[in-house]
């Protein structure tokens, strides 16, 4: 592709650069400068990192590898390095206040403006359909999700809103989904900002498996935890084990209950105390979390190769679409994406986002655990830089697929990877199961 032949690229660029500016300032705006420099966990940097690290990256990017241009306060360029600092140590640094870290980031930003207007998106490989502009919409849309999940273990009265889901809603008919084996397309090589790690398409072959029509909800969740489901080794895999035990873990992150007995359970939200709704996909689970519920069920987690064929494999047409319902982009109507709300949907909600074979919610709700180790396609190559994902590769990480409420359709797609440890649950995490036929 060319700018010639693709006239609205720049158009694009800039609304996505803008959509992801929005988003900050919405996650940033409502905050007191204390709880911007605050560390409201070990967990996460301070909100006034991320922002300044946003406008950090997008001028080394954009200013210094696509203009040629020298930083323009290179002191702080190691302070937002996030492979110089640990996340727990960055509330400590000389960091940028929040006054100043808008101010850079602004500032950047009107640079960028000014050359997104006149540099030529062809000729390189950062340039061509604009790849830089697009990898850096991306990022901001990556860390506002980061964002966000700072805003859910933050304590204090809640300072974000948004509508609840009214999303459009068909009882699943069928509880799983049987998907045919044989062969299909994995990965891209023509999504034009597409990452490193979703390249290249190549062919991969699976045997048939039984797939859940919908994310695993609350209500069953529920039911493996009042049958003892935290208390027995035997579901477990031994780390996760180890850290339910050692942690005292008893119910996804966020949960508690009240009341007499064993009384409801509640779970905190964005500040907000509520009981836990039974249909909606379940929340903030590990991988140890979501691997041993699925054994208790029976079942087990569907493998990377085998979530991404039954979201893109079209048995019809044998081609991989770019998402379950094809390859038109996201609407309201396909997928609850972008923060619109502040949870997941119920499940049976957006049927117009169904595969071909009738799987449901793939996109956007939950990110979904899978049983794979986060590791390249083969053919895989480095792109632009090897620490956005090849020094992730290894059994270290499991992959999440489909993306959650949080995330932004610019940074979705059926191919999208995202990984993180296993023991993680404070991320947007859920899952489905799978099972042999
Ligand atoms: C792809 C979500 C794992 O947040 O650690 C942001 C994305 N990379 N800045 C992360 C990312 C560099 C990354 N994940
Ligand atoms: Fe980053």
């Amino acid at each position: 592709m060319t700018t010639e032949s693709h006239p609205g690229l720049r158009e694009r660029a800039a609304a996505a650069l803008i959509a992801a500016r929005a988003r900050t300032a919405a996650l940033t705006d409502p905050v007191t400068d204390q709880d911007l420099t605050a560390q409201h966990s070990p967990l996460m940097s301070p909100l006034v990192w991320d922002l300044a690290h946003i406008g950090n990256q997008e001028e080394l990017w954009l200013l210094g590898r696509v203009a040629g241009r020298e930083s323009l306060h290179p002191e702080i360029n190691p302070l937002y390095d996030a492979f110089e600092h640990p996340r727990s140590e960055r509330p400590k640094l000389p960091l940028l206040g929040p006054a100043e870290a808008r101010r850079y980031a602004a500032e950047v930003r009107g640079r960028v403006f000014d050359l997104l207007e006149r540099t030529p998106l062809e000729g390189s490989a950062l340039l061509d359909d604009g790849f830089a502009f697009g990898m850096i919409a991306q990022h901001e849309q990556q860390h506002d999700e980061t964002m966000l999940i700072t805003h859910q273990l933050r304590r204090g009265e809640p300072v974000l809103t948004a509508p609840e889901p009214e999303a459009p809603y068909e009882a699943p008919l069928v509880a799983e989904v049987l998907v045919p084996g044989g062969p299909f397309t994995m990965g891209t090589s023509t999504e034009p900002w597409s990452l490193d790690n979703e390249r290249p398409a190549h062919p991969r072959d699976t045997a048939p498996f039984w797939i859940d029509t919908v994310p695993v909800t609350n209500a069953p969740y529920e039911a493996f935890i009042a049958d003892g489901g935290y208390r027995e080794s035997r579901w477990w895999a031994a780390a996760g084990w180890r850290q339910i035990r050692e942690h005292g873990i008893e119910a996804p992150l966020f949960w508690h209950r009240e009341g007499p007995g064993d009384g409801q359970w509640l779970r905190r939200r964005f500040g907000v105390t509520e009981p836990v709704p039974g249909d909606e996909p379940v929340l903030h689970v590990s991988w140890y979390e979501a691997d041993a519920y699925a054994r208790w069920a029976g079942r087990r987690l569907p493998t990377e190769t085998e979530w991404e064929k039954a979201a893109r494999h079209d048995p019809a047409t044998g081609r991989s679409t770019r998402y379950p319902w094809g390859d038109a982009d996201p609407t309201p109507a396909h997928a609850n994406l972008g923060q619109r709300h502040l949870r997941p949907a119920r499940a049976g909600s957006y049927p117009a986002g169904a595969s071909p074979l009738g799987v449901r919610q793939l996109i956007g709700d939950v990110w979904e655990w899978t049983a794979s180790d986060f590791l390249p396609y083969p053919g895989f190559r480095a792109f632009p830089y090897r620490e956005y994902s090849e020094v992730f590769f290894g059994p270290e990480h499991k992959v999440l697929r489909g993306g959650s409420f949080a995330v932004d359709p610019v940074a979705c797609r059926g191919t999208f990877r995202n990984w993180d440890l296993p023991v993680r649950r404070q991320i947007f995490s859920g899952f489905r199961t799978a099972r042999d036929v």
